[in-house]
């Protein structure tokens, strides 16, 4: 009985520990369990719906339905500060429920934001989905759930269409961003991770472009553990930008170890790669810029081509309709036509048979149709 009781607690004691190591695995972008790794430990990370993607402009399918996203509550801020914390992943800042999106298919409330980025050497590199196959410096996601399915952010980010999460891509330019200054200045506060600092909290909307009708949305996941297949994404066609000093800032100001760590890791290409696009549809609220703009000269040679062609085909239709014709009058020749059928006809079709043969002999019609000439 006291064996079973052990063998019983041993079992409780093992579960629990493959749970919890389960539950708080450890995850990184480039070293141990990196994203290569992700799927082995976070089974939808394997998925057929993941994020992010290229999106591929000339395979998006335009949707004329797609109407402007309208960011709801985004400049209330109020007086309450917001938060800022090193996660260990990325900087966040959790947002307050009131803020929402419309112009979805349902209603989104917010959750938080948070930044992707490069590591500040070479190429342009740094953002999560790529367009035509083009990185950007840095992406910000703003993260919402959908509160009118769903009572919970931990409800709703397991099931599809949960999660609402809108895309933008950020470059460098010369020019400082005030609105991404009320992120990237409080940088210094929290380079280790689990450090929060307090911030004046700020228009939200001002972190957004300009244009939001202009825009790609497809079906996708989270893109980091436990990327689970929830997220309608809206990635903007307008990208932000903020100088290059900020950029400089983002990449190399945090850390993604605690303070108490003995070496220091810089938090950098926290971006996962593109994933397959799997069958997905990718679609665009507008006409894809990358319809061919033709020239002056290329519209004069398609003119002239069609026009050639025209008359080509006239020709070719009149010389067919030519050589029907003559060829159905050697078909039938004349002596075997059915003779006119006229109402005079009609008329001695009803008249005896010798009557009628005396109609067609009489000899004045004879006379008055054909006259003898005076001698
Ligand atoms: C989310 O909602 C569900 C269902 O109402 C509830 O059981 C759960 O406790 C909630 N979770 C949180 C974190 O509020
Ligand atoms: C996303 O998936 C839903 C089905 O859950 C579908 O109705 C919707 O059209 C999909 N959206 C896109 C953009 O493919």
């Amino acid at each position: 009985m006291d064996l079973a009781w052990l063998a019983a607690a041993v079992f409780v004691l093992l579960w629990q520990s493959v749970e919890c190591s389960r539950a708080v695995k450890e995850w990184t972008y480039a070293e141990a369990v990196g994203q290569s790794e992700w799927a082995e430990f976070f089974p939808d990370c394997g998925g057929f719906s993941q994020s992010p993607i290229d999106v591929d402009t000339s395979r998006t399918l335009y949707d004329p339905s797609l109407a402007p996203v309208q960011p709801l509550g985004y400049g209330q801020y109020g007086h309450e500060p917001f938060t800022l914390s090193n996660s260990g992943h990325t900087v966040e800042m959790p947002l307050p429920s009131w803020m929402g999106v419309a112009g979805l298919p349902w209603q989104y409330s917010a959750v938080q934001l948070h930044l992707h980025w490069g590591n500040g050497i070479g190429v342009a590199t740094g953002s999560e989905h790529t367009i035509d196959g083009q990185s950007a410096s840095a992406e910000l996601h703003v993260v919402h759930y959908n509160s009118e399915l769903y009572a919970n952010i931990s409800q709703a980010k397991t099931e599809r269409n949960g999660l609402a999460v809108l895309g933008v891509l950020l470059e460098a330019g010369s020019e400082t961003n005030q609105a991404y200054a009320h992120i990237l200045n409080y940088l210094g506060r929290i380079r280790y991770a689990g450090q929060k600092v307090a911030i004046p909290a700020f228009d939200v909307q001002t972190l957004l472009p300009k244009d939001l009708s202009h825009y790609f949305r497809y079906n996708g996941s989270l893109t980091t553990p436990p990327c689970y297949q929830s997220v309608l994404w809206t990635i903007f066609s307008e990208k932000v930008k903020i100088s290059h000093s900020q950029l400089l800032k983002l990449e190399t100001v945090l850390y993604s170890s605690k303070s108490t760590e003995p070496e220091p890791r810089l938090m950098q290409d926290n971006y996962r790669v593109t994933q397959t696009l799997n069958h997905r549809l990718v679609l665009s609220s507008f006409f894809p810029v990358s319809v061919k703009i033709y020239t002056d000269g290329e519209i004069s040679a398609i003119v002239i081509g069609s026009l050639c062609g025209c008359i080509g085909l006239a020709v070719i239709v009149w010389f067919v309709v030519k050589t029907i014709r003559s060829t159905s009058s050697w078909d039938v020749l004349p002596s075997v036509r059915p003779p006119p059928q006229s109402r005079t006809n009609d008329v001695a079709k009803n008249l005896k048979p010798d009557m009628a043969l005396k109609t067609a002999s009489d000899p004045e019609k004879k006379e008055e149709a054909a006259p003898q000439p005076e001698p």
